[in-house]
């Protein structure tokens, strides 16, 4: 019988994407997916590690995989961020794991199972070949993540990204388009582009001819792209936004913070003036979205009123809040000290006031819909997406990968709800036959 694995994700889009890639590697070479740990051989946990509590999360499950270990010999892997930052000190923080291995040396996974030990060089821009997704384990999904380039060469003093991901390197685009036509063939209707800074591509031609090429790819319904800096906004990316159909209306900006001072602490090279020209370009009704981070060492009380009030004026869709957490490895650890360290309490009450601010905008916004339809890609049985990214649950009975109208009847924080009203576009009938299954990854808010 075939070994199995589990794969734990932790974090964002790039490390789920990373984990379906691992789990291919391993389906290649004869291991068979399982959806619970504890009948597994192999247990390989893919960490994150943006904020403190991310990494916290990864010791915790590591207690609990290790009892799995002593009972019946599972095999202890850990991946992603995390295993970059720490590399061999988290083989002394955990000696019982089996291997460690960072984002650039995904499809080594099988080998390592093998022979142990800990794999986390950066492999040079030039050098890093892309890992070919496996269009077979998306088959009979609606959507799929499609990696266009990886890593940052960005300095925000607050993240650790840079450190973990490396420099920027950016795939082909033939390789994106080939990629996307053969998961179209197997039923995909939507995809992400993802990348850590994922309007800076330089794979040949700019992000926004990116889009175009890959609008231009018969079947597709509807793409998206993240994560943006506001920086590398371009009036052509902007323009994609008004001329490509298919582009949906949501566009994640991330603005960190609404004071200058602050800004430029973080070193994220805009004025909050800057970043208000750049999003008044954007077309009427995106659904823009945020990151916002409270209690950036040294912010005072006239800084956070600034934050606040900049909030109140942009209609955000949504956003997400954070309590600024201290990264090693980044700039603003440094000056610690100098700046000052926000109080806990000072910074938990701020991100209170943030997110009551925008829970009840989002709120308003989602009830404004009630009463109206809006157009749905199904991902599973009663449940897709609308073309802001909301999430929607309905009665009906569209299939997977069909793109439906919805009569919205009430409206959370969360989730539309509603009844299906008409069928747009009706999937091709596809088996389900998937090679490697990874669970949704665990958010580290
Ligand atoms: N502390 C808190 N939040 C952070 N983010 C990144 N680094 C940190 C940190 N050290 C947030 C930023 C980023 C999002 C993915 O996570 O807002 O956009
Ligand atoms: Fe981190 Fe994003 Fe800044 Fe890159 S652009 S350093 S990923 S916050």
């Amino acid at each position: 019988m075939a070994r199995s694995f589990y794969i734990h994700t932790f974090g964002c889009q790039m490390n789920e994407s990373d984990s379906q890639r691992m789990g291919e590697a391993l389906a290649r070479a004869g291991w068979a997916a399982t959806d619970a740990p504890d009948g597994a051989d192999l247990v390989l946990v893919n960490t994150c590690s943006i904020r403190e509590k991310a990494e916290d999360k990864l010791f915790s499950a590591l207690g609990r995989y290790r009892l799995l270990k002593s009972r019946r010999g599972t095999k202890i892997g850990v991946a992603g961020c995390v295993a970059q930052q720490e590399k061999s000190r988290l083989l002394q923080r955990a000696p019982f794991v089996d291997f460690v291995l960072g984002p650039d040396h995904l499809e080594k996974v099988p080998d390592l199972v093998e022979r142990g030990g800990i794999e986390t060089d950066f492999v040079d821009t030039h050098e890093y070949v892309f890992p070919q997704a496996d269009p077979e384990t998306s088959r009979g999904r609606a959507t799929a993540f499609v990696t266009a380039m990886k890593g940052c060469d960005n300095v925000c003093s607050f993240c650790v990204v840079p450190y973990t991901r490396g420099r920027e390197a950016s795939r082909p685009y033939a390789e994106i388009v080939r990629e996307i036509n053969d998961l179209v063939g197997v039923g995909v209707r939507e995809v992400t582009l993802i990348g850590q800074n994922v309007n800076s591509y330089a794979g040949g031609c700019t992000f926004a001819e990116l889009i175009r090429r890959v609008a231009a790819v018969p079947g597709l319904l509807r793409i998206r792209f993240t994560t943006s800096h506001p920086m590398d906004l371009s009036p052509e990316l902007v323009r994609c936004f008004y001329e490509v159909p298919s582009l949906m209306p949501h566009f994640h900006l991330p603005v960190q913070h609404g004071a200058d001072t602050v800004l430029e602490r973080m070193r994220r090279k805009y004025t909050i003036a800057e970043y208000e020209r750049r999003i008044a370009e954007l077309p009427a009704g995106i659904a823009l979205t945020s990151d916002i981070i409270c209690g950036f060492p040294g912010e005072t009380d006239e800084e956070h009123a600034k934050n606040v009030e900049f909030l109140r004026r942009t209609p955000y869709d949504n956003l997400f809040s954070f309590v600024y957490s201290p990264r090693p490895h980044t700039g603003a650890i440094l000056k610690i000290e100098e700046w000052g360290e926000v109080p806990r309490d000072v910074a938990l009450k701020r991100l209170e006031e943030v997110q009551a601010l925008q829970m009840a905008r989002t709120l308003r916004r989602r009830r404004e819909r009630i009463g109206f339809d809006v157009e749905v890609l199904v991902e599973d049985a009663g449940f897709g997406r609308s073309r802001e990214n909301w999430t929607v649950h309905f009665e009906g009975d569209a299939n997977p990968g069909d793109l439906v109208t919805v009569r919205v009847q009430s409206a959370s924080l969360v989730a539309l709800r509603g009844v299906q009203t008409a069928v747009v576009d009706r999937a091709a009938p596809q088996t389900r036959r998937r090679l490697a299954v990874v669970n949704a990854a665990e958010c580290c808010g």
